[in-house]
């Protein structure tokens, strides 16, 4: 997704933008740029690609000025070269945006025919020309900014520089994050409180419809009918420090290996070690009256709902509906007042789930946001926040994020069950050990995978299409595998209900075609192998992953078995999340994909 940053600083912006856009990288971008006030008249400096080509021009040719603004774009409307670049500029504004501006046609068409000449295919032009507009009709910055607003449909996140301005920073927000960073005779605009991190720790989030004026030593933040509004000022987690990559090649793998810990705080904050009992947070409903829970998620995170559903019903004996953000928030289905809706986001700001969660709340149901972002939309909007602790995730593909957000899930459909009085002491007992095993099992995990892994690794990434199968708790495991695999290493994959391969895919099934199986012993072992069976019978490609048990039942129909610890199958997707991940991260490394930033992905979609 693209990033913003703003500076109305008191030294040279041009290098404190470029640093705080590196921070901002993780979010996915294919062109980059900045523009800087100097001497009452805006000039900019762009580049198509990573950031170092900015860097070069900026070099090539500087840019002083104190006041100045910074984007990483992630194209939506128009290709990604220098051209559609932000910041976008008249010769009285400049501009930078994340979203997407629906009815810029009707905009373009009505400011092209007073005159403005359109330079780009962007829908970002259009808010530059409107502004423009009502400052040539003498309306101050900060009434254009509210007229202007007042006009567009969609979303935006925007940071604004006037010509002559030399002391004004202006931004807005609908549906896309945008923050305010409050400084010592300093101000700024950020799309989260990572890129603001180097420059303050003091940051307000925008709210809905909110524009902020910004002077060095004020900040006037209005809403969308200009009236003044006070945003709470908080204190943010993240130190200046950039989040580095250690002693590892990429954030993947350093987040990968980071899991043993974080998945340790997560469950940390979420078990009384003493009682071995699940201690949530105060909630506000009442968890034994619940009697229907829906999840919503996208991506990944739709994959830990998956998992969640399974635990949700086996373990709180309460139906949940499942679904996908983009289908749930427009299928106008019906959400029961008082019910739970579920959200899962590693960002907090996937605009689909977003949008679902207000739906769910516009229904009238009690609202969760599992986010791994204390400081995003969703945190801020649910009624009820249960954060997984992995800390900044950097790379685009998750890892540690989803391990976190099942051991949140798992917790809760505990303490489901608990509530409900349909899960005994005794057996949550022995869920909370289990759940608290999981670190040392990932620790022995990533020390005995990587070597286990090379032969595997070299199979699968000459594979043109490769099969992920699993079923019951490991259906959802095969899905995120085959996620993982695509998204890195840009191989076609397909994650499978094991039990379904005979209605279709198995015409699929050829020496060429890896079949990737998570089989722990659970109660689908049995019924996982004979779906092997059936693979094999068609000389498929059989790798397993398994116990040192499951390993002598499969061994021979198998090309590979790699054998996992022994742990309460309850919790075996937390386990077999390591082998899926470290298959995808080595596959894509053999292959020399963008690891951490692959083609086309954004860490953050907060556009449609
Ligand atoms: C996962 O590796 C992908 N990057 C993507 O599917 C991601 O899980 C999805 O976009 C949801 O993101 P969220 O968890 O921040 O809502």
């Amino acid at each position: 997704m693209c990033g913003i940053i703003g500076i109305l600083g008191t030294e040279d912006a041009a290098p404190r933008l470029i640093d705080g856009l590196r921070r901002l990288e993780y979010r996915g971008y294919d062109s980059a740029g900045i523009a800087t006030l100097v001497d009452g008249k805006l000039d900019r400096r762009r580049a198509e690609g990573k950031l170092r080509n900015l860097e070069q021009e900026v070099f090539k040719h500087p840019l002083p000025g104190l006041l100045g603004i910074g984007h990483t774009r992630w194209a939506t409307h128009g290709v990604a070269n220098t051209t559609n670049a932000h910041p976008h500029m008249s010769d009285r504004v400049a501009l930078v945006h994340n979203g997407i501006i629906e009815n810029f046609r009707p905009l373009r068409a009505e400011l092209e025919a007073k005159g403005f000449r359109f330079e780009t295919d962007t829908d970002t032009e259009v808010i530059v020309y409107l502004l423009t507009d009502l400052l040539n009709q003498g309306l101050s910055p900060k009434a254009a900014m509210v007229q202007g607003m007042q006009r567009l449909e969609g979303a935006f996140a925007i940071a604004v520089l006037v010509t002559g301005e030399e002391g004004l920073l202006m931004g807005a927000r609908r549906g896309s994050p945008l923050a305010v960073g409050y400084g010592d005779g300093e101000m700024y605009l950020g799309s989260d409180a990572l890129a603001l991190g180097p420059l303050t720790r003091r940051i307000a989030y925008l709210e809905e419809g909110d524009i902020a004026i910004l002077t060095r030593d004020s900040a006037e933040i209005l809403n969308e009918k200009g009236e003044t509004v006070e945003r709470r000022i908080q204190i943010t987690e993240l130190s200046g420090a950039i989040v580095g990559k250690g002693n590892y090649k990429h954030f993947m793998e350093k987040e990968i290996h980071e899991q043993p810990a974080t998945v340790g705080e997560t469950l940390n904050g979420l078990v009384d070690a003493g009682t071995r009992g699940v201690v949530l947070p105060d909630l506000p409903f009442d968890l034994g009256s619940l009697d229907r829970v829906t999840l919503v998620a996208c991506g990944t995170s739709y994959y830990a709902a998956m998992v969640a559903k399974y635990w949700i019903e086996s373990l709180g004996q309460v139906p949940v509906e499942l679904d996908i953000a983009s289908e749930f928030r427009y299928r106008n289905g019906p959400v029961l007042p008082g019910s739970l809706a579920i959200f899962v986001s590693q960002s907090g700001e996937t605009v689909d789930t977003l949008a679902a969660l207000r739906y769910a709340k516009a229904k009238g149901a009690h609202t969760a946001a599992v986010v791994n972002v204390p400081t995003s939309a969703m945190a801020r909007e649910a009624d009820l926040v249960l954060r997984t602790l992995a800390g900044p995730e950097i790379g685009v593909a998750t890892t540690k994020a989803f391990t976190a957000q099942l051991s949140v899930l798992a917790c809760f459909a505990t303490a489901l069950g608990r509530a409900r009085g349909v899960l005994s002491a005794e057996r949550e007992a022995q869920i909370t050990q289990a759940l608290m095993e999981i670190p040392a099992r990932l620790a022995e995990g990533l020390v005995k995978l990587p070597s286990a892994l090379t032969a595997i690794v070299e199979e699968v990434a000459e594979a043109r299409d490769v099969l992920y199968l699993g079923r019951g708790l490991s259906y959802p495991l095969a899905m995120e595998g085959a996620l993982k695999l695509k998204e890195i290493s840009y191989i076609h994959a397909e994650g499978y209900a094991a039990g379904e391969m005979k209605h279709g895919p198995i015409a699929l099934i050829d020496e060429a075609v890896p079949v990737i199986a998570l089989a722990p012993e659970d109660s689908w072992f049995e019924k996982t192998v004979s779906n092997l069976q059936e693979v094999a019978a068609r000389r498929g490609r059989v790798i397993v992953f398994t116990t040192k048990t499951g390993a002598e039942h499969l061994r021979p129909i198998a090309a590979h078995v790699v054998e996992l610890p022994s742990i309460d199958p309850l919790v075996s997707p937390l386990l077999y999340a390591l082998p899926v991940q470290l298959l995808a991260y080595y596959v894509a490394v053999r292959k020399g994909t963008d690891v951490d930033q692959p083609r086309n992905l954004a860490k953050s979609v907060t556009v449609e």
